[in-house]
C-alpha cells in the first residue's frame, strides 16, 4: 500500500472509531473536492472569499510601502492562487504555494505564470497538519500567507501547534498575513455554508467518492445528506454528512456501523473576534503588527511578525 493511501485509512479508521465520528477535512481535497471549493468561494453567501479580496485590494496599494527590497511569498493552502494574484507586483521573485492538492494548484499555477511570466513559482505538496519546513530564500524578505480562514479548520488547539511551526522555521523577522473569520450573526454564517447552489453539500459528500476511490467500501453518497450549523458555545461552524439509513462498511479489516441520522463531521471553521486572535498569536509568540478589516467587519486581514 502506498504511504498516502496508509495514512490515509489509519486516520480514517481512527476519526471514525471515535465516539463523535469525524474525518480530517484535509481528505476533502482530490482534484474534483478543490474544484468544488474554489464554486463554493464564488456564492453570493460565502462572504469570506469577497471580504478578504476587498481587504487584499486595500492591502495591495501598501504592500511596496510595508515591505522593501526584494521579496519571496509564500502560500500554505493556497488552492487556487487566486487571492495572491490581487498582491502580486515586481518586488516578488518568488511564490511557492504549499498545498495537499498538488495537482490542482499545478493547474491554477500554469493561469499564474501566462500573466506573471517572470515570477519563480514552485509549487510544493505538504500537510500543515503535520510540521512542515518553510523554503528558504537567499537576499530576499519571506512573506508568508495563510489565507481564507484555513487558520478555523484546526480541533482541538492544534492551530497552536501550526502557528509555533510557521515561526520557528520561517526564521526572525519575517513575516506572515493571516485571514481571520470574525463572530457575526449567526445566520450570515450559517449561510455561508449552505449555499443555495449546494456546492458546500457536494463538496462535503465528494469524500464518499474519495473514500470508495482508495478502499472499496460500498458506500452510497445517496444515503448520506449535508448539515452545516454553527454552534454558538463553541464559536465554530461544524459540517456534518449524515446517514440516511442504519449501514455497514469495512476499512481494512475493520467494520463500522453508522445510525440512521448518526452524524460524521467533515468540517470545523473556528471564528475569532479581534482580541482572541491577538491572544492566540502571543501565545504562540508572533508579534501583531497590524490588522485590517472590511468595511462590514467580518472578517480581518492580520499582519504578524517572527
Ligand atoms: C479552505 S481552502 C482555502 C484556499 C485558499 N487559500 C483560499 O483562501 O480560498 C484550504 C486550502 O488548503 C489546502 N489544505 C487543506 N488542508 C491541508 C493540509 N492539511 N495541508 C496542506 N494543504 C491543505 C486545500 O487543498 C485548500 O487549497
Amino acid at each position: 500500500m502506498k504511504k498516502d493511501k496508509k495514512i490515509f485509512l489509519k486516520e480514517l479508521k481512527a476519526g471514525l472509531s471515535k465516539k463523535n465520528k469525524m474525518i480530517p477535512s484535509k481528505f476533502h481535497y482530490d482534484l474534483l473536492g478543490s474544484k468544488y471549493f474554489e464554486k463554493i468561494t464564488q456564492q453570493k453567501e460565502y462572504y469570506p472569499t469577497r471580504k478578504e479580496k476587498e481587504i487584499l485590494r486595500k492591502l495591495s496599494k501598501k504592500i511596496s510601502t510595508l515591505f522593501k527590497g526584494n521579496l519571496s511569498f509564500v502560500e500554505i493552502g493556497s488552492g487556487a492562487t487566486d487571492k495572491i494574484k490581487i498582491l502580486l507586483n515586481k518586488n516578488i521573485k518568488f511564490y511557492i504555494p504549499l498545498d495537499i492538492s498538488l495537482d490542482f494548484v499545478k493547474k491554477s499555477v500554469l493561469k499564474l505564470k501566462k500573466k506573471y511570466p517572470k515570477l519563480k513559482v514552485k509549487p510544493i505538496k505538504i500537510d500543515y497538519s503535520k510540521p512542515f519546513k518553510i523554503p528558504n530564500f537567499k537576499r530576499t524578505t519571506k512573506i508568508c500567507f495563510f489565507l481564507g480562514s484555513s487558520i478555523g479548520n484546526f480541533h482541538k488547539k492544534e492551530e497552536i501547534k501550526f502557528l509555533k511551526n510557521i515561526r520557528k522555521s520561517i526564521g526572525k523577522n519575517n513575516y506572515l498575513f493571516i485571514g481571520v473569520d470574525l463572530i457575526k450573526n449567526k445566520k450570515i454564517i450559517e449561510k455561508a455554508y449552505n449555499d443555495k447552489k449546494g456546492y458546500t453539500a457536494k463538496f462535503s459528500l465528494n469524500l464518499i467518492n474519495i473514500i470508495n476511490k482508495s478502499f472499496n467500501t460500498g458506500l452510497n453518497i445517496k444515503n448520506f445528506y449535508y448539515k452545516g450549523k454553527f454552534n454558538s458555545r463553541l464559536k465554530c461552524v461544524q459540517g456534518f454528512i449524515v446517514s440516511k439509513l442504519n449501514q455497514s462498511f469495512f476499512l481494512g479489516k475493520k467494520m463500522f456501523f453508522l445510525k440512521k441520522n448518526e452524524s460524521i463531521q467533515v468540517e470545523i471553521s473556528n471564528k475569532f473576534t479581534i482580541k482572541s486572535f491577538v491572544n492566540l498569536s502571543r501565545q504562540t509568540k508572533w508579534k501583531v503588527e497590524k490588522y485590517w478589516q472590511d468595511r462590514q467587519k467580518y472578517f480581518a486581514v492580520f499582519l504578524l511578525k517572527s
